[in-house]
């Protein structure tokens, strides 16, 4: 398959930023070259004119196995939210549920302009999570969320060490690297306070073998640093650190919470940060102290976490408000949007380890291409306005007309080609109404 993007303003984000009034082909699975008046025959030909054409965003911390829960667990703080709503929820999903669940997150992330995730599945039937990421066509890495410790995780998702690591290693050679690379593993332990130190000393032990990420949440909440303390007799970033988690292939979510020592840790280690403003608000966590680690060098990512923590999963609201939130504390020049915008695109790339292919729009690299409308009410006028400040502070999901995965149209005109809308609907309400009602 072949298609020519026409006549678009093409923001590529390569090195030097360039920002390009012209055409894009993208032959197979990849960008084969931009410039003007591009005449290369094509199967298809998209008009772009008066249009962003932009690398799709990329949202390294998402939960698609909550997508199901939206609306199910509002204005509760973690440790309440986690007990009391979202572990018995995803207790008591089954295959079916799972499945749906994910297709309904992935349909909102092409129509909000994601194109790829870092995902954390629930500790069972992840298999179906990851058909759910097969079949949609979108690029991500997913885990088993792995959890083997705490007297208040409920039976139904408590799992043995052995288990937790045995059935990861099964998922791990079943999908990693499926579909040409779109697929990836990543090992999942969901924090500190579920896992033993076992399992987490195992988890480093298989990211090494394997050559895969690890994804797990850290510093989100004072109730957890305290409760991890306590356990280990650690600052939590440290405790980490003496496990050997910390480092290039640590995708770390939230790191609200932290003293110098561990932004130095993170920053010097060069873990993946994941900010979450949406969810680290609504969840009353805090304000992570981003502009902070960037000036230390840490790598930074930006993300809407799972549903029922945001209650979107749309990267155009998360980028206006990375923007926001920093300001009055750093001041207004402290989070520019085209520095958001890079971390919505480079820095998730980098996340996923994916930066040589993702990430900016450039010959040789993976065609994940998202198409904006700026013929918009709220994006006019255009003339002498910066790009980015359209795309973070005014551009919303909406304006998201085509979204493009590894050179497949997955929605084209702002109709998904993959799922299909009214079937994952109509599945959702069904499979949601059935996973509450065990639990009630
Ligand atoms: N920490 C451990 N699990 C979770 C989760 O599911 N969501 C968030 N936001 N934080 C967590």
């Amino acid at each position: 398959m072949s298609i020519l993007i026409k006549n678009g303003l093409i923001i590529t984000m390569n090195a030097d930023r360039e920002i390009i009034h012209g055409d894009l082909f993208i032959e197979g699975s990849l960008i084969k070259t931009i410039g003007s008046n591009l005449t290369c025959p094509a199967d298809r030909v998209i008009d772009a004119a008066g249009q962003l054409v932009i690398p799709g965003l990329i949202q390294p911390h998402i939960h698609l196995c909550q997508t199901l829960f939206r609306g199910q667990a509002d204005d509760l703080e973690l440790l309440d939210w986690l007990k009391q709503k979202i572990w018995p929820l995803e207790g008591a999903h089954d295959a079916e549920s799972v499945y749906a669940s994910a297709l309904l997150g992935i349909g909102e992330l092409f129509k909000s302009g994601t194109t790829a995730i870092v995902d954390m599945a629930t500790v069972h039937h992840t298999d179906a999570n990851f058909q759910a990421i097969y079949d949609s066509g979108i690029r991500a890495l997913s885990g088993k969320c792995m959890m083997d410790f705490g007297a208040e995780v409920p039976a139904s998702l408590l799992d043995t060490t052995e288990n937790a690591i045995d059935e990861s290693v099964r998922l791990l050679e079943k999908w990693h690297g499926k579909d040409a690379g779109r697929i990836g593993y990543a090992l999942a332990p969901r924090f500190a306070v579920s896992c033993t130190p076992e399992l987490l000393a195992k988890t480093v032990e298989l990211a090494q073998k394997y050559n895969v990420a690890i994804h797990t949440h850290a510093s989100e909440n004072r109730g957890e640093i305290r409760y991890v303390e306590e356990l280990s007799g650690l600052r939590n970033i440290l405790y980490l650190e003496k496990l050997r988690l910390t480092g290039p292939n640590l995708i770390l979510a939230h790191c609200i919470h932290l003293d110098n020592d561990e932004m130095a840790i993170l920053a010097n280690s060069r873990t993946n940060i994941v900010h979450c403003p949406s969810s680290n608000l609504k969840l009353g966590s805090g304000i992570a102290k981003i502009p902070e680690l960037i000036k230390m060098g840490a790598q930074v990512g930006i993300a809407a976490d799972g549903a029922p923590c945001n209650n979107n999963l749309d990267g155009f609201m998360e980028m206006r408000l990375a923007a926001l939130i920093q300001k009055p504390f750093y001041g207004p020049t402290s989070m520019p949007a085209e520095k958001v915008f890079e971390l919505a695109t480079l820095g998730g790339a980098r996340a996923m380890g994916l930066a040589d292919q993702i990430g900016s729009l450039e010959p040789g690299k993976k065609a994940d291409i998202v198409i904006v409308s700026l013929d918009e009410l709220r994006t006019s006028p255009t003339e002498g306005v910066s790009v980015y400040t359209q795309l973070v502070y005014q551009a919303q999901s909406s304006h998201v007309l085509t979204t493009i995965v590894d050179g497949r149209i997955v929605m084209d005109n702002r109709q998904l080609m993959t799922i299909d809308q009214t079937e994952v609907l109509k599945r959702a309400h069904a499979c949601s109404k059935r996973v509450v009602e065990r639990i009630s």
